[in-house]
């Protein structure tokens, strides 16, 4: 089939080079020139393991190509999809501009049947407004007598793509969500994703935007939940991992996404979060339960600092060495990452902070300013006073603790990520603080104490 990708952003990317992958034949398009100009160099602006391979290939074969002009991919296409971003607006709803610009653009090039995808994350209803949009914009072109109608659809197909793994995650999909209003837009849809021979869920418009919303705001539910369950452990003694090993191991809850840490960031489930309490206030629900997750994630990152605070004693002039930047791992993304609130408030408070991230670094200097961002793990360790580890990279595994200890001007480790085997770290003689692992305990007084 031809598709026509509107946004080449992470989804946009992503999408289109596995739907090249798949057979069909695909252009993706985007307004920022200079991107394009790059991508037709064959550089990838965002780091996604296999992404860069994928698209050289298939740009060979010439079954993926980049290009801003939208006229040409829109008459071409069978299947538009809209990938362009939704980014929050001061009030945490999602700002839609982007979206209205680009059904508004399609539908001024539109000579024949479209069928209009929302891919980005939208508002519940967004759909209906893409409809009406491209239906005003046709019209006030069109709508000359004699002119022929150009009949579309407009369909709902969220993407649940995680960073890192995207490629994996769109070929093996658990379920494939499509939200249609008609039997032409379903049969277009099952064709596109016939290839991947995966479950598909058919529903209409509002309920596929609907799962989007209550997905990502589940997952984020579970973290949270996870999260303040650590707190708890912390205060009793109990170990998190092993709680959740335990919780895990039942079919109904699952061990995915019950990993405590420092919080959830990235591009997605704050945004998605804040997006879904505005829709719920919007109709007239105050979605409390959303608000505390939201709530708890904060929480997470303002004790994680506490505990710093607490056990580094005096702030001011030390060295803070830290491991991780990007929200996760195997990204180079640091949107909305946790250690950038970490990071600020320790040097708000006098630190001086030496960071190595193996991909994001190039990323983090646009958002961090007086770090100092090493070559490697072992030049962000000298001389500091401890080391915080704020994303989970595998390298970080083989790493030689007795250097490390060797470097390191106090062997004090914080693991916001409860990465570590706490057990080699202290066999080789650092103080290891990981999350609800249980080293910190309430005594009596109520004041947080380490346990020996
Ligand atoms: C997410 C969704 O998983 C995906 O389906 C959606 O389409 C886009 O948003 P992504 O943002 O790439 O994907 O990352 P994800 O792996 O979900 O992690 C999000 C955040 O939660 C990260 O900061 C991660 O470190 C954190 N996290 C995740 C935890 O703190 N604990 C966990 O157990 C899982």
């Amino acid at each position: 089939m031809n598709i026509a990708i509107i946004g080449s952003g992470y989804v946009g990317l992503v999408t289109g080079v596995c739907l090249a992958h798949i057979g069909h034949h695909v252009v993706c398009v985007d307004n920022d020139r200079e991107k394009i100009k790059k991508l037709n160099a064959g550089k990838v602006p965002i780091y996604e393991p296999g992404l860069e391979e994928m698209i050289l290939k298939y740009r060979r074969m010439k079954r993926l190509v980049f290009s801003g002009a939208i006229a040409v991919a829109v008459k071409k296409a069978d299947v538009i999809f809209i990938a362009v971003g939704t980014p929050s607006k001061h009030n945490g709803d999602a700002d839609l501009t982007y979206i209205e610009n680009v059904a508004a653009e399609i539908a001024r090039h539109m000579d024949g049947y479209k069928l209009l995808v929302e891919k980005s994350t939208v508002p519940a209803q967004t759909g209906n407004r893409i409809e009406r949009t491209v239906r005003l914009n046709l019209s006030s072109k069109k709508g000359k007598p004699g002119h022929p109608a150009v009949e579309f659809d407009v369909a709902s197909n969220p993407e649940f793509l995680r960073e890192g793994s995207a490629i994996e995650d769109f070929m093996n999909p658990d379920r494939i969500v499509i939200g249609v209003e008609s039997a032409r837009a379903e049969k277009l849809l099952r064709e596109v994703y016939k290839p991947l021979k995966a479950r598909i869920v058919v529903t209409n418009l509002a309920s596929a935007e609907m799962i989007k919303h209550a997905a990502n705001s589940f997952l984020a539910a579970k973290i949270s939940f996870i999260n303040a369950v650590a707190q708890v452990c912390d205060r009793v003694g109990a170990d998190v991992l092993k709680v959740a090993e335990g919780m895990g191991y039942d079919k109904r809850i699952g061990r995915a996404f019950l990993n405590a840490g420092i919080g959830y960031g990235g591009s997605c489930f704050p945004k998605d979060v804040d997006a879904f309490i505005r829709l719920a206030d919007k109709s007239g629900y105050d979605f409390r339960l959303l608000k505390s997750v939201r709530e708890v994630n904060e929480q997470q990152k303002a004790s994680f600092i506490h505990l710093v605070e607490d056990k580094l004693w005096i702030i001011k002039g030390k060295t803070i060495a830290v491991w991780g930047l990007a929200f996760k791992a195997n990204t180079d993304d640091m949107r909305r990452a946790a250690s950038l609130d970490i990071i600020r408030v320790l040097q708000a408070e006098g630190a001086r902070v030496q960071a190595y991230d193996p991909k994001a670094m190039l990323n983090a200097r646009h958002e961090l300013k007086n770090v100092k961002f090493c070559a490697d793990a072992y030049a962000a360790v000298k001389a500091a006073d401890c080391l915080l580890v704020l994303t989970e990279w595998d390298e970080f595994l083989k790493i030689d603790l007795v250097k490390v200890r060797g470097l390191m001007r106090q062997p004090v480790v914080f693991d916001g990520r409860n990465f570590f085997d706490k057990k080699v770290f202290t066999d080789h003689g650092f103080e290891y603080y990981g999350i609800g692992r249980g080293d910190v305990a309430q005594n009596t007084t109520g004041v947080m104490c380490a346990k020996k």
